[in-house]
């Protein structure tokens, strides 16, 4: 358990990395962690850098100048891993140079492929499994004398609830509050690569949120596979949600992800109730057949997930919702993919993160085959996109004229000028740059929009526009 007279939070410069000159070896020994896969993922390095960190490792974003590699692996999909073949190939020449660089394979790969990741011949060192990284620092030190190491066993409890996360210094946290996955879709790796259920306390969870207030986090994003599943202490995901949205009204909190199953009354009515809940719900709906969720085990039926939407629209009129598609899962046919089409209409998603069907080898649908040809799943994912791209586009047209809340996270990708922010519902939006800082809430009025971005000025706290567009200057002088 987390003491909070003690806890502190470390912060990383993101900066200091990068202009980090010292070389490997010398001095302090610096670990370098690379992210793929899902958040779960991002919050899972942060508790890799801590526990790192607590043997007097020091991040670095510079891998030349680190000591010890690891990569934090996805296996969701074959192309994840096939990134990850090319990394390590790419690594293999760090190491070249540097016999005594340690090279880590972290994550759902490690469970996934452990000793065949290790054979002759490979870059990797040792391989870690998501629920042994507090052997971490053991096993790089026994590398560091020439032996492989591989810690994969899955755990029921481990919950990592007392190592604080090592964050990189910003505005939003990734804050992991339960662990694992019971629901075995047959698609699935993720039962097997991060292993059974199990929730973090709550008191656990508020002490940190409390202690990321202190440090001026301005978004906290609660964190599962499955996150309706949460349970600790008779307390379930919505007693939890209230709990951490009660502890300061400032900061936004989101979550990810919900099963369409488990989308309780309790949790829209939590949801509804919380101002700094954020309106937008990621309910990853699959397919649209009830054939194919069937097979797929989601154990939920198109009926019931429009129900769940409809009560979602009901309660909380202006909430925003993203999915996840799979197209050409075993024996899909025109039939289901159209009906997949419909149910993106009839939803009308904000957003869709949209995939083409890939199999893994021990799950259930492994054994039904791959029979939707290559080309068959590229032109439904195709249509997919197009739908989805359209419909994102026209209701994003709804916003223009509006004022919206934004929280500012950061320079605009294309134009350093222009700040990005978010929307409560998860919009990016773009807007040209005043004296606002990072953090600010700033209320921003849409111009126009794009089916990924909304455009506008800032207002100032009376509404009216604190930037004056440069040809209405020249106009008006
Ligand atoms: N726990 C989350 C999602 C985890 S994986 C949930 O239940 O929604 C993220 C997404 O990857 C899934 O929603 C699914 O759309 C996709 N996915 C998982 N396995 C896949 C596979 N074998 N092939 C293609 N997409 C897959
Ligand atoms: Fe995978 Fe299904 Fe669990 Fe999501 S709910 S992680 S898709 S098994
Ligand atoms: Fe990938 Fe593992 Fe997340 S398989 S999606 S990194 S849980």
């Amino acid at each position: 358990m987390i003491d909070p007279q003690t806890v502190k939070l470390p912060v990383i410069d993101a900066q200091a990395g990068t202009s980090d000159a010292q070389a490997p070896g010398a001095g302090v020994r610096k670990v370098y962690v690379e992210t793929y896969g899902c958040q779960m993922n991002e919050a899972d390095s942060e508790i890799v850098l801590s526990v790192m960190n607590g043997t007097g490792y020091e991040p670095t974003q510079d891998i030349a100048a680190a000591d010890v590699i690891f990569l934090n692996t996805c296996s969701v999909r074959d192309n994840a891993e096939q990134r990850i073949h090319g990394r390590l190939t790419n690594i293999s020449y760090y190491k070249k140079q540097r016999p005594e660089l340690v090279v880590g394979l972290l994550g759902c790969m490690a469970e996934r492929l452990r000793k065949q990741l290790l054979q002759e011949g490979s870059v990797v060192d040792v391989v870690v499994g998501p629920d042994q990284y507090r052997a971490l620092p053991d096993l790089v030190e026994e590398a560091r004398t020439g032996s492989k190491g591989l810690a994969v066993k899955l755990s029921r409890v481990e919950t990592y609830e007392d190592i604080t996360p090592l964050r990189t210094e910003g505005i939003s946290a990734w804050l992991s509050v339960m662990r694992g996955c019971d629901k075995f879709c047959t698609f699935c790796v993720v039962p097997f690569t991060r292993g059974r259920e199990r929730s973090r306390s709550l008191e656990s969870i508020v002490r940190e949120v409390e202690e990321l207030s202190r440090h001026n986090f301005r978004e906290v994003t609660l964190l599962g596979q499955n996150v309706n599943s949460y349970r600790s202490d008779g307390h379930d995901f919505a007693d939890l949600l209230a709990a951490v949205a009660a502890v300061d009204p400032s900061i936004r909190i989101r979550y990810t992800t919900s099963h369409p199953q488990d989308m309780s009354d309790k949790l829209i009515e939590t949801m509804a109730a919380w101002k700094n809940i954020c309106n937008y719900i990621h309910l990853p709906v699959q397919s649209g057949s009830n054939r194919v969720l069937k097979l797929m085990n989601r154990t939920y039926t198109v009926e019931h997930y429009l129900e769940r939407v409809a009560r979602i629209q009901e309660l909380i009129p202006d909430a925003s919702l993203s999915t996840d598609i799979i197209t050409g899962f075993p024996t899909e046919t025109d039939d289901d993919h159209r009906r997949t089409l419909d149910l993106i209409a009839r939803v009308g998603y904000d957003g869709a993160y949209m995939f083409k069907y890939s199999p893994r080898e021990n799950t259930k649908a492994w054994a039904m085959g791959d029979d939707v040809p290559e080309a068959v799943k590229g032109a439904r994912l195709a249509e997919i996109i197009d739908l989805q791209r359209e419909i994102a586009h026209r209701n994003n047209q709804r916003h223009v004229g509006t004022v919206e809340e934004i929280l500012v996270d950061g320079p605009s990708k294309r134009d350093e000028r222009e700040w990005k922010g978010r929307t409560d519902t998860n919009k990016v939006v773009v807007f040209t740059r005043g004296d606002q800082q990072i953090g600010d809430y700033v209320p921003v009025s849409i111009q126009r929009a794009s089916a990924a971005t909304l455009h506008g000025a800032p207002l100032d706290s009376e509404g009216r526009p604190v930037y004056i567009p440069l040809q209405m200057t020249t106009t008006t002088a």
